[in-house]
């Protein structure tokens, strides 16, 4: 296996600096800075370009750490022992002596946050005595990215490090379920809310509406392409880019496969990397095919949704 210490000790360095650096996961990239500062919260919301009433997840490398900052319950712990660490993120209380800086969450009590699965990640985690904040790491609205390569298109020479962990394994961003009252879920991902209910033995309301205060990533534009996308589409027009998930047999040069299978999953995987791919390869709108929408296809729809209103 490659080392990858020197690569963990140089992104250690700039984030003890209060740098932002990009980080891998096994969702998408993020764009990492300690969440206990103040000032290195601030350069996200800067770099991104925004809102500051858009709050920030916290990554965490274990339960004991997070104690410090947050209080547990028992569909915490229930969740936790089954799913993380992995694509979920948690909407917790924050105590009151928690040190996250006030910044990632706009002054709100409730702090969402994630245990990262990515190998690479978590061996950076550990060996830091803070946890770190971090969004996608795409420029706000914009797609996410899902390789080291795709977050230096993102922010350039802004960003002084990028820790590279290869292709993200998943592809999609996590399923946030705020369990501080009755459970619910604020955004649809990559980890199925129908496991989430077999776990915790009740119907989940999923509450993703964007217009609603509470999770303002949600907005109705996001994950955007940069170019007018639409859904459902049989027959695309002449120089539209058409995304597919069943292979079919014509193989003109502006048909994209997401998957070789018809395999959601792998579908959900390449969905950002096509759209970016197509996008720099100059298409000037987007089609994509109806994809079902169970599982994972779910989350993959309410992304093409949020792209398609450009
Ligand atoms: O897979 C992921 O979750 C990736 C990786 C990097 O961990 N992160 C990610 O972060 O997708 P971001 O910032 O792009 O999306 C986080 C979403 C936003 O829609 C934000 O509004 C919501 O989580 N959020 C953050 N804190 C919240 C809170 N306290 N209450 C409700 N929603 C919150
Ligand atoms: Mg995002």
């Amino acid at each position: 296996m490659k080392n990858n210490q020197p690569n963990i000790k140089k992104a250690k360095k700039y984030l003890d600096m209060n740098c932002c650096i990009g980080v891998p996961t096994e969702t998408v990239y993020g764009l990492a800075a300690n969440a206990y500062s103040s000032s290195a919260v601030q350069k996200i919301f800067k770099l991104k370009k925004r809102p500051k009433s858009n709050p920030l997840i916290v990554h965490y490398s274990n339960i004991n750490d997070l104690k410090k900052d947050c209080l547990i319950n028992e569909n915490f712990l229930k969740l936790y022992k089954k799913f993380s660490p992995g694509p979920i993120t948690y909407i917790l209380s924050l105590i009151k002596n928690s040190k996250v800086s006030k910044i990632v969450t706009n002054k709100e009590k409730n702090l969402a946050i994630r245990f990262p699965k990515h190998k690479i990640f978590k061996k950076l985690l550990d060996r830091l005595d803070y946890p770190l904040a971090a969004p996608s790491a795409n420029i706000s609205t914009k797609l996410s990215a899902v390789q080291a390569l795709d977050v230096k298109e993102e922010f350039g020479n802004n960003i002084k490090y990028i820790l590279d962990g290869g292709k993200c394994n998943i592809g999609l961003e996590s399923t946030i379920i705020d369990i501080t009252n009755k459970p619910k879920i604020l955004r649809l991902g990559s980890l199925d809310v129908s496991k989430i209910e077999k776990v915790l033995g009740q119907k989940i309301k999923i509450d993703i509406n964007p217009l609603k205060k509470i999770a303002p990533g949600q907005s109705q534009l996001h994950y955007s392409p940069g170019i007018p996308l639409r859904m459902n589409v049989t027959k695309p027009k002449k120089n539209e880019a058409y995304i597919l998930v069943k292979k079919k047999k014509n193989n003109s040069s502006n048909y994209f496969y997401l998957s070789k299978k018809n395999n959601l999953k792998e579908a959900a995987k390449n969905l950002y990397s096509f759209l970016r791919k197509i996008k720099n390869r100059g298409y000037k709108a987007i089609a994509v095919e109806k994809i079902q929408n169970t599982g994972i296809g779910q989350s993959i729809n309410d992304r093409l949704k949020r792209a398609s209103k450009f």
